[in-house]
């Protein structure tokens, strides 16, 4: 496919599609999000334990008291949620995107977002968890390594790294 193309169906695709706060109703579809892009993506880079792990932990139920505890948003394509991220505190989390839409620039679109909602919310500082997935894209936006602790479960016993950044003025 010719190059052109390729730049102007990203370009309809990113012009159609639009950011909005999640609400209740939107959990089951949030939770089949996260199920199909553990599966499909994350596996490739975390064990199995640990993506096991979270897929029988991220039922509708677990979406629904996530989405009372903090901010969520998703970002929306046809009437379809495509990815979602959320804070809660100073802490990003809940980066996902549909496996069929990765590598469009989307991912850094939704952390765009999330970190000028955090500036507009008084945010000065903001933090993550990496997957061992997305350590990588993290670092390309600014975001540095700074502790780490071993978390222990029944079934995996993992290091989890703590990523931080300083949110700039936007005319800086
Ligand atoms: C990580 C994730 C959100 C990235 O989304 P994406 O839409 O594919 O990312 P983008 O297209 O916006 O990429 C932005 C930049 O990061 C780079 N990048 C994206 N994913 C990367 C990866 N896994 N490793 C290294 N670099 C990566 C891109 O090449 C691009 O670089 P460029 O700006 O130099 O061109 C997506 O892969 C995902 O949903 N992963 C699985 C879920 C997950 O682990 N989420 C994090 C939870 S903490």
């Amino acid at each position: 496919m010719p190059l052109w193309t390729i730049l102007l169906t990203f370009i309809i695709i990113i012009y159609n599609m639009k950011i909005r706060k999640t609400n209740k109703r939107d959990s089951k579809k949030i939770s089949d999000l996260h199920k199909l892009v553990l599966n499909k993506v994350n596996r490739k880079k975390d064990t199995d334990e640990f993506v096991d792990y979270l897929l029988d932990k991220y039922d509708s139920d677990y979406i629904k008291k996530k989405l009372d505890k903090g901010e969520v948003f998703c970002l929306i394509n046809k009437n379809k949620v495509i990815g979602t991220v959320g804070l809660e505190d100073n802490i990003v989390g809940k980066l996902y995107i549909h496996p069929k839409y990765l590598g469009k620039g989307l991912g850094n679109k939704l952390m765009d977002f999330i970190e000028d909602y955090a500036r507009k919310n008084g945010k000065r500082k903001l933090k993550l968890f990496p997957t061992n997935y997305a350590y990588k894209f993290y670092r390309k936006l600014g975001y540095r390594k700074v502790k780490s602790f071993i978390w222990k479960t029944d079934q995996f016993k993992r290091r989890v790294y703590i990523m931080e950044k300083k949110l700039k003025n936007k005319h800086n």
